[in-house]
């Protein structure tokens, strides 16, 4: 077990750059399933990406890493169950049932695990394998789905999830027919997955908006691809520098994905200035009180909302942020009151009333963006603070210690104990 030390209250100067997005990685490489061989770059290193590798080749697909180059091999046959120990890591290993369910003819995947953050079902995912001639049932932890061929079918999605379109993006794809998906997610991270497919043969209209279109091929051909930037890494250093009124340029981003967290970053008072390929933030003053909902996109990302409330933290009156997309994703609340800020959490909101200082502590990381939440607390804290749960950092931030370095912060990491640790100096 790894944890963090960082010695807080030292404005961040400089520029880092950002890896692919994590949450276009896994759906990719999921979708190299459906083609004999892809090469895809800029892949992050991450624990997240490691599992999925670690899935595909179970399955039995020949994988090989080159830093952040994969390149995958699919034999004509894989096998269609996945194993327990790989699922329960990472909720994204679900998306390897419309892959093997269509390839396979059936596909046998573990109820999925991932952050602690909500209830998070796939029953949305499993209506759409159904609505497409899928038999499923559920037993002993294991979603069972049959289909010697799937059929296209018109599909409405109650909520726009993310993980559901793409899963049922990949099983159209080599479908019989057209499969129409309604009330589609609009995620970056989905148009870049229709991409990759698309440039492999894949006939897909319409992503990035509420409707996608999906004519079945019958064969998807090899392809390289490269994977869009991490909007939600780009928007946490963004809020590394205003949060220790630094000034942090961010390369490697997409201005157009970040628009929503942008506008409340300007909200704030911050000045953002959008560059060629990056964006920088300069931070003088304490942000002031803002109100957010976390939404679909293009809204505010729910990913994001835990690193606003850390900043948040230290505004200027009281801001509130509504979660709309997951019930349960205010843990770091409770570790940031222990750093001295002032969060009631009311049903589905945080009512957060700015304190001029944090204070450095001891807390711990609960999930991957509550551990972000933390860790820019911390920057900004008067004082050293210990986090613990650096695994869950790992599975979304690539080299979050050595890029914070790079920007001035004083950040290490250590796996003794924390009594051991205090006698670090930064
Ligand atoms: C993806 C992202 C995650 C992000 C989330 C929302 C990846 C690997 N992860 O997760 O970082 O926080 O989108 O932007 O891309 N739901 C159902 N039934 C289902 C599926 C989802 O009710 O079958 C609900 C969920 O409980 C949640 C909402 O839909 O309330 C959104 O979830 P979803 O978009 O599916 O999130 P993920 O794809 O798991």
């Amino acid at each position: 077990m790894k944890n963090l030390v960082i010695w807080g209250g030292k404005p961040l100067r400089g520029k880092v750059r950002c890896d692919g997005a994590k949450n276009a990685a896994l759906p990719v490489l999921a979708g190299a399933l459906l083609m004999d061989r892809a090469t895809i770059f800029e892949v992050p290193d991450l624990a997240d990406v490691g599992t999925m590798v670690a899935l595909l080749r179970s399955v039995g697909a020949d994988v090989r890493q080159d830093h952040e180059e994969i390149t995958l091999r699919c034999p004509d046959t894989l096998t269609h169950e996945a194993p327990y120990d790989l699922v329960r890591m990472m909720r994204a290993s679900f998306l390897v049932m419309g892959p093997l369910l269509v390839r396979c003819g059936k596909a046998s995947i573990p109820l999925p695990g991932g952050c602690a953050i909500g209830q998070r079902p796939v029953d949305l995912h499993l209506k759409g394998f159904e609505a497409m001639g899928a038999k499923i049932s559920i037993e002993k932890g294991f979603v069972h789905a049959s289909a010697p061929k799937l059929h296209g079918a018109q599909i409405y999605l109650d909520v726009p999830s993310v993980g559901a379109t793409e899963n049922i993006i990949m099983a159209a794809c080599l479908a019989h027919g057209e499969t129409v998906i309604d009330n589609a997610a609009q995620e970056p991270e989905v148009v870049d997955l229709a991409n990759f497919l698309n440039s492999a043969g894949a006939r897909i209209r319409g992503a990035g908006t509420s409707r996608i279109r999906i004519d079945g091929v019958r064969h998807l051909r090899g392809t390289t691809y490269t994977i869009i930037p991490d909007r939600i890494e780009a928007a946490t250093y963004l809020i590394a520098g205003a949060i220790t009124q630094g000034n942090v340029t961010v390369d490697n981003v997409i201005p157009l994905h970040l628009k929503s967290v942008l506008a409340k970053l300007q909200e704030c008072g911050f000045t953002v200035t959008e560059l060629t390929k990056g964006i920088e933030i300069s931070a003088s003053c304490r942000p002031k009180s803002v109100s957010i909902k976390t939404l679909p996109y293009p809204g505010f990302p729910t990913d994001v909302q835990a690193p606003f409330v850390s900043l948040l933290s230290l505004g200027e009156g009281t801001s509130i942020i509504s979660e709309t997309i997951f019930e349960n994703r205010f843990a770091h609340a409770e570790e940031l009151r222990r750093m001295g800020a002032k969060i009631r959490i009311e049903g589905s909101n945080a009512v957060i009333e700015g304190v001029p200082q944090l204070t450095g502590a001891t807390v711990q990381a609960t999930d991957l963006r509550a551990g972000a939440a933390l860790c820019l607390a911390a920057l900004a804290a008067q004082g050293v603070s210990y986090i613990t749960g650096l695994e869950h950092l790992q599975r979304g931030y690539a080299n979050l210690p050595g890029k914070l370095r790079t920007l001035g912060a004083r950040i290490a990491v250590f796996d003794e104990t924390i009594d051991q640790a205090s006698g670090f100096t930064p």
